[in-house]
């Protein structure tokens, strides 16, 4: 379709990806192997075709057993740099990604391994391909306060290589209120702040988000569009949602693309971007996430601009660098 040809084409950032959520079936086997890690799959068919979830927890759980085969500070690096050529195909200029250091660091992993590769890879994609990369560290939201502190004790002294914090993992049961003062210690320091919120859990998870977090994005947001309330606040204070369409579909949170409300968003002139979340998991990396749902919501190439737009809008990226993107 011509107007996917006109979305691969735009220059596009990307601002919610996992980079555990890159790692493909291949890669899994492959590092598995050289860390000679078990795997509960015979080979990468059987374990591509467990990749059928019901809501996030199913995901979830997949997800982490996925990332077992992360040891070396080469595997981070490579599994990143497999993550920036395919965002360089796709035309994203500007990649702000997630990671995870608990989901390691419980495993005896350095948090110096974990930043360190990744770091590495990062200067490697502005270098070699254009990409300007940078790093936002999650914590896990089903674990406790204390461990998301003892995370961020490990993480300070590396400040100067990740841009900002977010929150992620099971929703549901783990409102942003439960991160208040670990949040706050984090902007502190000067970190940027982004919370995953309003995926599955409700709009009053937004609100506390916004309020009590004081986050500056919203990742997912998609349950907003219940709250008429919520919906005014984030059109007037252009506060973005960084929305994940494949992923929404995988996980349930709605049956079809047809029924994403990403099209009203736009209409409703809330500052919203697409993503991929977990692109090896959900299904296609960004202009996947561009050219299903404009096929299924008949999107036009003002929308499509929009999203572009919003997306160099929504990024941590200085004001000289929007400059530079145009
Ligand atoms: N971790 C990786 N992907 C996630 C998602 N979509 N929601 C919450 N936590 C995640
Ligand atoms: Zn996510």
């Amino acid at each position: 379709h011509p107007l996917d040809d006109f979305a691969h084409g735009l220059p596009k950032a990307e601002l919610h990806i996992h980079i555990e959520g890159s790692l493909e079936p291949e890669l899994i086997f492959a590092l598995g192997q050289r860390n000679q890690i078990e795997l509960p799959y015979p080979d990468v068919e059987s374990l591509r075709a467990a990749y059928a979830f019901t809501n996030l927890q199913s995901f979830l759980d997949i997800y982490y057993a996925g990332a077992s085969v992360l040891i070396t500070e080469q595997d981070f690096f490579d599994m990143a740099w497999a993550y920036f050529l395919r965002a360089k195909a796709d035309n994203v200029i500007h990649a702000e990604l997630f990671f995870d250091p608990q989901t390691h660091t419980e495993r005896g992993i350095g948090f110096d391994t974990v930043i360190n590769g990744l770091t590495r890879a990062c200067q490697q994609a502005r270098e070699q391909l254009g990409i300007r990369a940078e790093l936002i560290m999650c914590f896990l939201r089903h674990l406790s306060e204390e461990e998301a502190f003892e995370t961020l004790e490990q993480a300070k002294p590396h400040l100067g290589k990740f841009i900002g914090i977010g929150l992620d993992s099971s929703e549901v049961g783990h409102p942003p209120e439960k991160f208040a003062r670990v949040f706050a210690e984090a902007r502190k320091l000067g970190l940027r702040v982004v919370a995953h919120a309003g995926e599955e859990g409700p709009p009053e998870y937004i609100w506390s988000a916004l309020d009590v977090l004081k986050v500056e994005r919203i990742d997912h947001g998609v349950q907003s569009l219940k709250d008429q309330k919520l919906v005014e606040r984030l059109v007037k204070e252009r506060i973005p949602l960084t929305v994940c369409p494949l992923s929404n579909i995988k996980l349930c949170v709605f049956p079809d693309l047809g029924q994403h409300n990403l099209k009203q968003m736009l209409d409703l002139g809330i500052v919203a971007t697409v993503n991929s979340d977990d692109p090896a998991y959900f299904g296609g990396y960004m202009n996947q996430n561009f050219h299903q749902p404009r096929a299924a919501l008949d999107l036009d190439r003002e929308h499509l601009k929009q999203l572009a737009a919003n997306s160099f809008e929504a990024s941590f990226a200085t004001p000289e660098e929007k400059r530079a993107y145009g």
